[in-house]
């Protein structure tokens, strides 16, 4: 069993100006992955056998970002504001069903 129930992971790379594949930092990364990390935390589910938040480095799917990806199941996402970080929350780490409109 996993320690964790859900384990997310935000990338949050940022690359130089003028480099040649876009960075999820430049799309809002860095803010998203705090504003989960606190709701995650205000509906009283961080920590083992519930739900982990963490910065990443680069996933290596940077053309398709902002990425997150969520474990065990491997899921993957876009987003594009904190009312999508919501709809993951609420719909796949607190209901169990992935949100399909947002999956890569
Ligand atoms: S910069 Fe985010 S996946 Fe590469």
């Amino acid at each position: 069993m996993s320690y964790y129930r859900h384990h997310v992971f935000f990338c949050t790379n940022q690359r130089e100006p003028g480099a040649d594949r876009p960075s999820c930092a430049s799309c809002g990364a860095a803010d998203a992955q705090a504003h989960a990390k606190k709701r995650i935390k205000a509906l009283g589910l961080a920590g083992a056998g519930e739900v982990r938040v963490n910065k990443a480095g680069c996933l290596d799917r940077c053309e398709e970002g902002p990425v997150l990806v969520v474990y065990p199941e491997g899921v993957w996402y876009t987003y594009v504001d904190n009312s999508d970080i919501d709809e993951i929350i609420d719909q796949h780490l607190v209901g169990g069903e992935p949100v399909e409109r947002l999956r890569i």
